[in-house]
């Protein structure tokens, strides 16, 4: 059943949305207090655990964001997408570039030792997405927890849940439909690409080199100067795990620079310059692009949305106690 935020209002600097289940009149599945009992230190441990990694990586914070999209579009937000082991989601190619495994395996170390078999490592995704963009210089967003670890992850799951960079507008609204996320929710939360990075593998297709080593774009829709510069640092002879920043302009600073790189037709992606050419996103994206404060309230509305997506509780699932094994 789909779960959407009910109420939204942003006071003293946060945004607080209230999540209830659409058609029942059971609002207390996830709360805000979930853990005030049995583990009141739990939001402020996995913060912990994820400032002090991002204070020694930069790149942490878009690993774990973009770690959160994978897990609750294939499964929901269950940390299936954690666990390990032949055949699992981990291994399919499209999470082979995923990061910010070992972040979300210190909190939960962390967490056994205060508050054993009680913290699932569903919410320690979601909490560590959430403070990563809040670390980033984004939104503070307060999140209803008590999510439950799932017990399947099949790599045959990944391709039919995850967008391609190669999809059409019609595949991507979709998809987003699929899981219950709207075409502003798919505006909004391809936002997460002003921070983090990509490999040249990802975007090349959309330009090459001549013989005489000049450009030639394929994807018109490319600035020519920025996709001069992304050929000098994707070279047809790269090395495969070269990488390039989405956001060339802030790249480590959760902001609205992504829309305004995708006005001046800056888009890393094919699925990112379509947001501007496509007439049902334009409006959206020129709005975002023109106030900070407008896409922080509409990103805290759908991250809670993303961060809802198939949720386990009560008798679901399980309390892992290691993120990358299933209990039994
Ligand atoms: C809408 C369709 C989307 C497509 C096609 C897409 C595709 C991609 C691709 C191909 C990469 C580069 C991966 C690599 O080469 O290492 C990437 C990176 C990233 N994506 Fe997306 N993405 C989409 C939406 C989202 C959403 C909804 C989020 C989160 C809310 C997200 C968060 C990120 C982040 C933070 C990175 C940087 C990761 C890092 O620095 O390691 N993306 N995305």
């Amino acid at each position: 059943m789909e779960k959407r935020p009910t109420a939204f209002f942003y006071t003293h600097g946060v945004f607080f949305v209230w999540l209830c289940l659409a058609a029942s009149a059971s609002c207390d599945e996830l709360t805000l207090s979930f853990y005030s009992a049995s583990c009141p230190s739990a939001e402020l441990m996995v913060k912990n655990t994820v400032r002090s990694a991002s204070d020694m990586d930069p790149t942490i914070p878009g690993k774990l964001l973009r770690l959160l999209f994978h897990d609750c579009f294939v499964e929901g937000c269950d940390a299936s997408v954690l666990l390990q082991g032949t055949g699992t989601e981990r291994s399919d190619p499209a999470n082979t570039s995923l990061g910010g495994f070992s972040v979300i395996d210190s909190a939960k170390r962390l967490l056994e030792i205060f508050c054993p078999g009680t913290v699932s490592c569903a919410d320690i995704v979601v909490l560590a997405a959430r403070d990563a963009v809040e670390i980033a210089g984004g939104p503070v967003v307060q999140i209803p927890t008590g999510r439950r670890d799932g017990k399947v992850s099949a790599a045959s799951n990944v391709r039919p849940n995850i967008v391609d960079t190669s999809f059409t507008m019609d595949e991507m609204i979709k998809l987003f439909l699929s899981k219950g996320l709207s075409l502003d929710d798919l505006v909004t939360l391809s936002g997460a690409h002003t921070i983090g990075s990509a490999h040249c593998g990802a975007f090349s297709d959309r330009f090459q080199q001549d013989s005489k080593g000049k450009l030639k774009l394929i994807d018109t829709s490319l600035d020519n100067a920025y996709a001069g510069e992304l050929m000098r640092q994707c070279p047809a002879d790269a090395n495969p795990s070269t990488t390039v920043k989405i956001d060339p302009n802030t790249s480590f600073v959760f902001d609205n620079q992504y829309y305004q790189n995708l006005i001046a037709h800056r888009g890393l992606f094919q699925s990112d310059s379509v947001l501007l050419t496509d007439d049902r996103t334009r409006k959206l994206v020129e709005s975002l692009a023109q106030d900070k404060v407008i896409f922080f309230e509409s990103w805290a509305q759908s991250f809670l949305k993303l961060a809802s997506i198939g949720v386990k509780t009560g008798e679901e699932g399980e309390i892992r106690a290691s993120c990358p094994t299933t209990n039994a």
